[in-house]
């Protein structure tokens, strides 16, 4: 017999289960009715994509994209596999020939393999394995050379070259892809940006507004409202204009969302962090001035300054922060379009009414921004308060291999947001069981599939036990349920062509005929 042991949801990921998950419907349904009165559509792209998607999107002096996601190469050659990992473990000594034969008849036998398994299509036949293969039979040779010339002089001189040889052999047979580079998609921005390209979108009338709602990967330290298999609802749009009405709207859109669900107690910060014309001066400006002042940094940020310079004013260090407040602020570097674009935008807002706080270190965790960035924080959260995270990124597309266009979006943190209601006590009235068919003796029991049946057609949410229960026993679950009626059937009734209908909460009962039934309990259901 198998050994017996319990299975748990992986650590940073979770179950949404009763009765939370009917929030989470609720939560979801009203952003799809909000976005859908913007005229968004929803898109559903895959969770996985190639690597160099994200990579090339995210940027790769990121966190996502250096230590959080989820990669893996996709092929089934597990046979070839352990073959390489066997052979790049393999340090055959110079001077053993035996054992250097047998290296090199297992090599031999994995580029035969390679060159079976890409002809049968199994592999992809793409030029960095051709040159991976290339090389291995490259360093074979010299490795065989240099057994032959030791064998012949014994000189010791030739071990150098010979480990130089056996290491480089060693990283060919890693360069070798089985199968394509895989991630599971730690956003969904690229994924959007990535199927706006491959299916033509810029040929549509006016601009592609998508929204999505789906999980997202990223492997983080688990938390109160940080998990590694997440939620988010997104928006995007893209198209020709970059006119600073999308951005509001967005917003807006954001906003009334986040007042939809209750959630009110949140704060916008906006601010703009150039675009590909001025912001390269200003960070050249901004590294210069951290270079001052590096010692007082500490590694993370000091890493930063050559890496990825923005993001060191993302730190919540606290002895870095009055170092940081000196630094110059890239309100006074935008260019002339950036400054006018960032001032028209606070118009709009302020026609639309929207309450924000400027935030000039607001620079955000992805590469791809330009011009507005913006984040929405919620309370009851501690740390992790971000409830929301967007953008401009007019660069995009085309770093992706599109023609020329502007794109705005943002997303929102399903669970951190959920966690911020639940916290705040303002739950809505979820739908619940409507009616509990309590039937009583085998003769009742088709006619109580049939009335469960036509109650269900009529919208109802109806509970019809599988098995008869005693009469108390039947009620005594009927309210544990939560169900608002009881619905009696006994031999009475069945013989009479009527129903007991009983309101759990304060015990009224009438008997009614199935017409009157079912024409009460829809009229109930209306409300
Ligand atoms: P982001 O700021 O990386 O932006 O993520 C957006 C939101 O997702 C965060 O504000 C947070 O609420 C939630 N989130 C992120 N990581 C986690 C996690 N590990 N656990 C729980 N919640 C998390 C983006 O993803 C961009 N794609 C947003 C965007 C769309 N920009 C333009 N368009």
């Amino acid at each position: 017999m198998a050994e017996k042991r319990e299975f748990r949801a992986i650590k940073g990921t979770r179950d949404i289960f009763p009765p939370d998950s009917s929030l989470w419907n609720w939560f979801e349904q009203a952003a799809r009715e909000v976005f859908e009165s913007y005229n968004f559509r929803d898109i559903r792209t895959p969770v996985f994509e190639e690597t160099s998607l994200f990579a090339r999107s995210i940027g790769a002096d990121t966190d996502i994209v250096g230590k959080e996601m989820y990669t893996f190469e996709d092929h089934d050659l597990i046979e070839l596999e352990r073959q390489r990992a066997h052979l790049t473990m393999r340090q055959p000594p110079l001077g053993n020939l035996n054992d250097f034969g047998v290296y090199e008849r297992e090599i031999q036998d994995f580029v035969d393999s390679l060159g079976r398994v890409t002809a049968d299509g199994e592999m992809a036949n793409t030029p960095e394995n051709s040159k991976a293969r290339e090389r291995i039979g490259q360093f074979l040779s010299r490795l065989n050379m240099l057994q032959q010339q030791f064998v012949e002089s014994q000189s010791t001189v030739l071990q150098h070259d010979y480990q130089i040889v056996l290491g480089n052999m060693i990283y060919s047979l890693r360069d070798v892809e089985f199968g394509d580079v895989l991630t599971l998609r730690p956003e969904a921005t690229a994924s959007v940006v990535r199927a706006y390209i491959e299916h033509g979108m810029h040929t549509l009338p006016g601009n592609a507004k998508l929204y999505y709602i789906g999980p997202m990967f990223r492997r983080e330290r688990p938390q109160k409202g940080r998990y590694r298999q997440f939620y988010q609802i997104g928006a995007e749009v893209l198209g020709q204009s970059d006119a600073p009405a999308i951005d509001a709207e967005v917003l807006e859109m954001l906003l009334v969302f986040f007042k939809r669900v209750g959630l009110t107690r949140t704060t916008l910060y906006l601010n703009s962090i150039g675009c590909k014309d001025c912001r390269p001066k200003y960070v050249e400006m901004l590294r210069e001035e951290l270079r001052k002042v590096k010692d007082q940094l500490g590694p993370d940020s000091q890493r930063r300054i050559e890496t990825n310079t923005l993001r060191v004013l993302d730190s919540k260090l606290p002895e870095e922060q009055p170092i940081i407040e000196r630094l110059p602020r890239i309100s006074a570097h935008l260019c002339d379009a950036c400054r006018e674009h960032f001032a028209k935008l606070k118009e709009e807002l302020k026609l639309r009414g929207i309450a924000y706080k400027e935030n000039w270190r607001l620079v955000r965790g992805l590469d791809y921004y330009t011009r507005t960035t913006f984040e929405v924080t919620a309370e009851g959260l501690g740390s992790q308060n971000a409830v929301c995270g967007g953008g401009r990124y007019d660069g995009l597309v085309e770093l992706l291999g599109g023609q020329p266009t502007k794109g705005i979006g943002f997303a929102i943190g399903s669970d951190r947001a959920i966690l911020s209601i639940q916290e705040g006590r303002k739950l809505p009235p979820l739908p619940g069981l409507s009616v509990f068919i309590a039937w009583m003796g085998a003769k009742t029991y088709p006619t109580a599939v049939s009335i469960a049946k036509k109650l269900r057609d009529a919208g109802l949410a109806v509970e019809l036990p599988p098995e008869e229960m005693k009469f108390k026993k039947s009620l005594g679950l009927a309210d544990k349920l939560g169900a608002r009626y009881a619905l009696i059937i006994g031999e009475d009734e069945v013989a009479s062509g009527t129903f007991t209908l009983k309101r759990l909460a304060d015990a009224d009962q009438q008997r009614l005929s199935e017409i009157d039934l079912l024409e009460y309990l829809e009229s109930e259901r209306r409300g």
